[in-house]
């Protein structure tokens, strides 16, 4: 940086610094996306931090006692934090506007000043009465809330040094504001600062603080990924805000396992937990329909069945169009590839749609077999048995390979009234004890075509 120079240039996306404006930032390779910001002042100031400055300790000596951790009461939540809120830790909640975050903080709230916590909630989005509308809908409130609109960092800070609560809601992110930065809230050194100071704030005091992050359209939180950096744990909403379910799914957690999911459902007073999420995927799946099948996915500790739809149809196209929703699109064109060599059939002149039902985003390669067979499925246009589930991961050779816990995965469809599994051969052995399932194992995927 040329020396007295004040300002610096910061893509938007994702907290990429350069001295120079840049038309495409080499982080993220997103285009237009640099800002000129004032320097942070804290860069300097950032050595007020090692205040503690103690001994070293022995591994031995340190004391779990102090881990406890505070129930929420809600049972989906407290599984994906790990067991419940860590006193001291700081907590992001990110996901599309409208979808629930602030809905999901006011129960939160709910349940803490309930067992006699002190909590402050923060907004810098709605006014009071608004809040008050909200917390109408929601129920009755023990007096330990309290509710503050602001968006000054430093009167934030001193309220919540004088206060003293065991729980922090910042709602959101992107509306604070530190006065000693000139760059507009939401940028990416306000929204850095902010969570430094509230990082600071919350292990200095040992409160949780729950932090809620806008995301933009490619689903990452606005502003910098920087912040899911600094957080102790990062929960992301996901689900379709047309349908009424929401997914709450943790991407990083330092106190617990990732990826684990909750699910809830949007109710006219505020969201209730489903605790049984495979009967709630499955609930629309159409009956006696080609390209359709169910799949299994482990979701963190817990399996969850999903409907995957296919269709595949003539294409009149020179580019066939393929899409996947809810699953990847790579994945699902390496699958088309490996059907079209393997078995010999003409996809490359299809339009292939695959969906996920309910709205759920899923990676797993236990997905695989699933879409494999959905997708012949409805080029056949041979209807696969309702009562059938699959799972196993597909290789490029088209051998059908060992996905882990496949005896939870059996149970699950067993307790959902499955009759028939089909999964990949080197797994049976694992559900062999199993009884009341017929187990159908397969080694490539020629086999498990030919039990359709
Ligand atoms: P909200 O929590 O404000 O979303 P976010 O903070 O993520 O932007 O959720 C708002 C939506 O939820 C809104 O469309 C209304 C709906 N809603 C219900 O359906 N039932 C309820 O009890 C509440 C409180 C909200
Ligand atoms: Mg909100």
């Amino acid at each position: 940086m040329a020396k007295g120079k004040s300002t610096v240039f910061f893509c938007q996306n994702c907290g990429y610094e350069s001295a120079k404006w840049m038309g495409q930032c080499p982080g993220c390779r997103e285009w237009n996306t640099f800002v000129e910001e004032a320097v942070p002042k804290t860069v300097t100031k950032t050595t007020g931090r090692s205040r503690a400055g103690g001994e070293p300790v022995c591994l031995a000596s340190i004391d779990l006692k102090e881990e406890e951790r505070l129930t929420t009461h809600m049972e989906e939540l407290d599984r994906v934090l790990g067991g419940g809120i860590v006193p001291g830790s700081l907590i992001l909640v990110g996901g599309d506007p409208g979808i629930g975050k602030s809905t999901l903080l006011l129960q939160v709230c709910q349940q803490l000043a309930g067992d006699g916590r002190k909590v402050l909630y923060i907004s810098g989005e709605e006014s009071l009465r608004q809040i008050k509308l909200r917390a109408a809908r929601i129920g009755s409130f023990a007096d330990s809330l309290r509710l503050l609109c602001e968006t000054n960092l430093s009167a934030i800070e001193e309220t919540i040094r004088r206060e003293q609560p065991q729980a922090v809601i910042i709602d959101s992110i992107q509306t604070m504001y530190g006065e000693e930065i000139s760059s507009a809230p939401g940028s990416v050194s306000q929204v850095r600062e902010s969570t430094h100071v509230l990082m600071q704030l919350a292990k200095g005091l040992n409160i949780t603080i729950f932090i809620v992050g806008h995301v933009t359209k490619e689903g990452t939180v606005a502003g910098p990924r920087v912040l899911e950096h600094m957080v102790d744990t990062v929960l992301y909403f996901e689900g379709d805000r047309h349908a009424s379910y929401r997914i709450l799914r943790s991407v990083k957690n330092r106190f617990g396992s990732t990826n684990e999911i909750g699910v809830f459902e949007m109710k006219g007073n505020g969201l209730s937990q489903v605790p049984n999420p495979s009967e709630y995927m499955l609930s629309g799946k159409p009956e006696g329909a080609s390209g359709s099948i169910v799949a299994c996915s482990l979701e963190g500790t817990r399996p969850i069945l999903i409907e995957i739809q296919a269709l595949v149809c003539r294409s009149n196209l020179a580019m066939p169009r393929r899409t996947a929703a809810g699953t990847d699109y790579n994945r699902v064109n390496l699958l088309l590839a490996v059907l079209e060599k393997r078995l010999n059939l003409p996809l490359s002149g299809c339009d292939a749609y695959v969906n996920i039902a309910g709205g759920i985003r899923i990676q797993e390669p236990a997905l695989d077999l699933g879409i494999v067979l959905a997708l012949i499925s409805s080029y056949q246009d041979k209807v696969i048995s309702d009562r059938t589930l699959v799972f196993g991961e597909v290789g490029l050779s088209g051998e059908v390979r060992a996905v882990s816990q496949a005896a939870q995965r059996v149970q699950e469809a067993r307790k959902l009234g499955f009759d028939t599994v089909i999964l990949p051969a080197v797994s049976m052995e694992q559900a062999a004890d199993i009884s009341g399932v017929r187990l159908l194992g397969v080694r490539t995927v020629k086999d498990a075509v030919q039990l359709l």
